[in-house]
């Protein structure tokens, strides 16, 4: 039995604001200021222009593959040499891989693979655009490997993301606005004895079904991670 200590840390778009990607609702130019959910992050979206949709994601791709991890993205990785880390993450990109980190569950799916539109079990590899016409071995259209507004988390990455929110000693809360259901519930399952950090430049309203202590940093990923670096490392735990 592993007596490292067990950290979650629960990520959303703000983790990578500092790698240059857009968040999604950052009042001066998030995602939803440009773009209408229902029109590029649901299923009727696909169905009535498919093109839009795969064009928004294809541009999101690419500057997914431009960006680069920034130190927030590095420390989380690093501190895998010393305590058991999961990453829960809703965000779409792949900077918590290419900064190291291995043990993440991503609840909204990944940019970085495509998937068939008549068997969700065909996913692929992919760092170009999907196009129409693109098809899987069923010959049936490629989507993004995404989860839209209506669709369903895999139960598999919802399990797993409670089980890890159950057992931490530390729940780190990075970047998110903490308004998606069901994403926003697992913070939740944190253990009322468990100490529960939120890193985020805005005062975030954080209501925990149970009394936790919340300690709330309020200043940028990066700074925030370099902080908690520099006191795991004075305790010594
Ligand atoms: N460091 C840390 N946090 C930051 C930074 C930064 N440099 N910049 C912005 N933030 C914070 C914002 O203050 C905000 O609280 O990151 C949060 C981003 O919130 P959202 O844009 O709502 O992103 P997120 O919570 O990940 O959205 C959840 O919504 O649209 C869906 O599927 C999409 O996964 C996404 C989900």
């Amino acid at each position: 039995m592993s007596s490292k200590l067990k950290i979650l840390f629960f990520t959303g778009a703000g983790i990578s604001a500092e790698s240059g990607l857009k968040t999604f609702r950052d009042a001066k130019d998030g995602l939803w200021n440009n773009y209408e959910i229902e029109d590029v992050c649901t299923p009727e979206g696909w169905r009535k222009n498919p093109v839009l949709v795969l064009d928004f994601y294809n541009q999101r791709r690419k500057q997914c593959l431009e960006a680069l991890p920034n130190k927030a993205h590095q420390i989380i990785a690093e501190l895998e040499s010393k305590y058991n880390v999961t990453v829960v993450t809703q965000n779409v990109d792949n900077l918590h891989e290419r900064a190291g980190s291995t043990n993440i569950i991503h609840l909204h799916g990944e940019l970085m693979k495509s998937r068939s539109t008549k068997d969700e079990t065909l996913i692929y590899p992919i760092i170009d655009d999907i196009k129409l016409g693109d098809v899987c071995e069923k010959e049936s259209q490629l989507r993004p490997h995404i989860v839209w507004f209506g669709e369903q988390l895999e139960d598999k990455n919802i399990n797993q993301a409670v089980k890890a929110a159950m057992e931490c000693n530390l729940c780190v809360i990075i970047g998110s606005s903490l308004q998606v259901y069901p994403a926003n519930q697992i913070p939740s399952y944190v253990h009322p004895k468990s100490k529960v950090v939120v890193i985020d430049p805005l005062d975030l309203e954080v209501d925990l079904d149970e009394d936790h202590s919340i300690h709330f940093m309020k200043c940028s990923a990066v700074d925030g991670m370099e902080e908690i670096h520099r006191v795991l490392k004075e305790m010594e735990i």
